[in-house]
This record gives C-alpha cells, structure tokens and sequence, in this order.
C-alpha cells in the first residue's frame, strides 16, 4: 500500500515541488514508482497556466478515478496549481478523489497519506477526502529535499514562492500567492549539499526570480538581493554552471547584466520573457516595459556578453491583437534572433482581468500566429546550431541519451547535445566538437584531452 507514482505537469517549478514531495515521502517510507500500473498512490501535481493544461490532469483523474471504483483502496490525489485554483469544484466533478492539496501545503502529504492509507489497513470506513488549500507562512522553506538515490548532474533550486506582478492575463498570482523568498544562506546550504553528491549545474527557481529579497534583504554597493544570492552561489565549490528561470525584464538592471560579465559560472544563456513586442498589447497585458526598452536589455546583455542565447516566452492571440500587434511581435522576434521560445495560445482564465476583455480571438487566428512563430523559430534556432557545426563547445555530460547509442549533455548556451560516451564521464565537463546540428539538436565526437576514457 505504499508505492506512490507521482506525475507532474506544467512548468520547471513544479518538477521540482514534486521531487520535493517524493523525497518528504520516500522519508515516510513510502516508495517512488515510475510506473503508474504499479502505484498503489498516484498523485498529480497540476498546471493552471492554461485551460488545456487543467483539462488533461481532470481527464486523467477521469481515468484513474475508474481505476479506483474497481479497487477503493487505490488513492488518487491533485496537488498543485490547479487544486488551489479549483479546490472542492474538483470534488463535485470528481467525487472520488482522496486529496486535494494546495501550493503551500505539499509537505503535509505524507501525514495525509499516512491518514488516508491507515485508515484502509485497518478496516476503519474510509474518511472523506481530504482538501487542503491553506496559507502558510514560511511554506517556501519547504522545498528543500531532493530524492537521493538518483545523482543528479543537474538539479533545480526552488529560490522563492510567488508572484506579485499583475500581469492581466496569469493565474499564477492567484495559485502561487504573494512573492517569499528563502533566507540566502539556507539555499546556499542545500546548493553545497547537491555539490557535495555530485552536482555540478544548479538552475535557481522562482515565479519571478528578480524579485528575490525584494524589500526584505537590502541592496548592497548597488547590487539587488538576486544578484547577491547569484555571487553566494557562484563562490560553491564544485558548481560548474549557474542557470536561473523564469525572470522579469524589469528585474535586468546593470548589476545583473554586469553579473553575466563577472561571474564567470553564470551561464550565457537567459530566459526572458517577451510576451508581445506590441506597446499597445505589453499596456493591456499591464507588462511594465516597452519593445524599446526590451530590445535594449537585449543589446546590454549583448554587450556584457557577446555569445549570449536568448530564450522567451510570448502569448498569441491576447484579446485585442490585430495582425500589426502581431507583426510587431515578429519584428522583435527576429532582432532578438531567439534561440529558443515558448509559444502560448491566450487562453482566458477565471478571475483575471483580460478574462472580461472585448475582441477575444479566434482559435484559428491563433493557431496561425502560432504557427508563424514557430516556424521562425526554427528558422533562428537551425541557423544558430549550423553556426556551431565545426567549433569546439564545453558539455556538461548527463548521461545516457533516451534513444539510440548516444550520451547527452549541454552547452554553456543550452543546447542540446548527442555524442558517444560513457558512464564514467557523466557529470564532468568535456569539449565536442561539432560535427553535424539540427534545428534542436548537435551531434558531436568528444576532443578528450587528458580524460581517460
Ligand atoms: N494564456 C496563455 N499563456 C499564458 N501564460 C500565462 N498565462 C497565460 C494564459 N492565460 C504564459 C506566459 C508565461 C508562461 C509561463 O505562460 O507566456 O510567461
């Protein structure tokens, strides 16, 4: 009665509450199952961002909820985004699910499963379920835990909880609450542990990691509490690369930027959302920059960093986008030159302002906008990985690729890479050189100076 299958959807944040989440229950003795068919216990940690993401998590609870009308003693569960979202409406479409567990509660799972399974072995009525959708103070710190039995080259860092922007189109304000940030020192303090077992890459995580400290942690010789934890976290021995998602524009002043000059294990590689390269949508979007001041974070960070990848996120079909606004996000699509980009159709969420705002879209409208983008996208991003081909890039090797004879790693820049290699040298820096690229991918032979193999 204690293997646990936890499946997640949505964004990197709640990979990692959910890793969090399995480490708490692995503690409890419970055991982490990969495969659903094998779980006595499936949880799904959920994503509101858009209508399509709540919709797949409520129709495979669909599934698993006849799975446990077959065997009641089966334990179903939404935890995340989407339970604190919808809360109790979840149970009145889906009576039979055991637990609904909000974005500040995940680490009272293993007591509520501990209730719900104990309840089962010992033949006392099963209780109603369970909904948990509190506040609490400090429940940032409690995501902390990795799994240990996996070395992870690679690990995620929850930094913060929350956002308080208000951009007019995102629940995550609503779902994630108010912005609150770990002390520095106990980030530092996990960051030297995942060092410590092999960790060489670390990417900082927050709804809104710019924020980090604001108003609590003081700016120091002109530096932000975020560019402080940066240069805490750079001085790690045994942390190779330095990554952060997602930030503001707004957060980009010149101590970040300078930061990418300074440190040299910050990668030179950032996500920064776009959204729309539109003044009139960025207005309605209520986003507080402009294209003008956008593309100039982009030529400072340029300057401070001539190599630099850019990746961003941009929402088609924002209610009121004609074809100009559209093309205007184009135009600053191909100054940029993405490298990599997250492409969203608007999709109108409950409670938020552009929920009420006239001259929504249409889906096909939006279907080609899509499209557009991500046709240029791989126009920009084909024509970047063939300007690689014959040079030498650093890799942080990972390990063994899902499919075929490869291994795989990335570049400084993020970029996916494939080469023949072995166990022996995962987790280290190694040079390839680039001898074939796709739109997604490099293809390489390692130069292994000095590695023995
Ligand atoms: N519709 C479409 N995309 C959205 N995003 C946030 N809210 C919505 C929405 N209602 C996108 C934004 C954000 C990313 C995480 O999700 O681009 O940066």
């Amino acid at each position: 009665m204690n293997r646990v299958h936890i499946r997640t959807y949505g964004c990197q944040m709640n990979e990692r509450d959910s890793e969090a989440v399995a480490s708490q229950l692995v503690a409890r003795g419970y055991r982490i199952v990969d495969r659903e068919e094998e779980a006595d216990i499936v949880l799904l940690n959920t994503c509101s961002v858009r209508d399509q993401a709540e919709q797949k998590a409520i129709g495979k609870m669909g599934h698993l909820a006849k799975r446990k009308r077959r065997n009641p003693d089966f334990v179903i569960g939404f935890m995340g985004c989407m339970a604190q979202n919808r809360g109790p409406e979840l149970l009145e479409r889906l009576p039979d699910v055991d637990l609904i567990v909000g974005t500040q509660r995940f680490h009272h799972m293993p007591e509520y499963l501990d209730r719900l399974t104990a309840s089962r072995e010992s033949g006392v009525p099963v209780p109603s379920s369970i909904v948990d959708l509190e506040e609490e103070t400090g429940s940032q710190n409690t995501i902390r835990e990795h799994l240990p039995e996996r070395r992870k080259v690679s690990a995620f860092v929850s930094i913060m909880q929350g956002c308080n922007m208000a951009c007019t189109f995102c629940i995550v304000p609503k779902t994630r609450g108010r912005e609150r940030g770990r002390p520095i020192g106990e980030i530092v303090r996990e960051i030297e542990e995942l060092a410590a077992d092999g960790t060489r890459e670390v990417t900082l995580l927050g709804q809104i990691v710019t924020s980090y400290g604001r108003g609590e942690i003081p700016v120091r010789n002109g530096k932000s509490p975020f560019v402080q934890l940066l240069e805490r976290v750079h001085e790690v021995d045994g942390i190779e690369r330095i990554r952060f998602t997602s930030p503001h524009p707004r957060g980009f002043n010149r101590d970040l930027a300078e930061a990418y000059r300074d440190l040299p294990k910050l990668c030179n590689y950032v996500h920064l959302p776009l959204q729309s390269g539109s003044d009139r949508m960025l207005r309605r979007m209520n986003r507080p920059y402009s294209r003008k001041k956008y593309l100039e974070i982009v030529e400072n960070l340029r300057r401070n960093v001539p190599d630099m990848y850019f990746s961003t996120d941009i929402i088609v079909g924002f209610p009121g986008e004609t074809e100009d606004d559209f093309h205007q996000t184009c135009e600053v699509f191909d100054r940029v030159g993405y490298d990599m980009a997250y492409i969203f159709k608007y999709s109108k969420r409950s409670g938020t302002p552009a929920e009420a705002m006239e001259d929504q879209i249409s889906s096909e409208v939006k279907e080609a906008r899509n499209q557009e983008l991500l046709g240029r996208l791989e126009k920009l991003s084909g024509r970047r990985n063939q300007a690689l081909v014959g040079t030498t890039q650093e890799i942080l090797v990972e390990g063994p690729a899902r499919k075929g004879p490869y291994f795989t790693g990335r570049t400084r820049g993020n970029r996916v890479a494939f080469f023949e290699g072995n166990e022996r040298l995962v987790g280290e820096l190694v040079e390839m050189y680039v001898d074939r690229a796709t739109p997604s991918s490099l293809y390489g032979s390692l130069v292994l100076a000095g590695v023995d193999t």
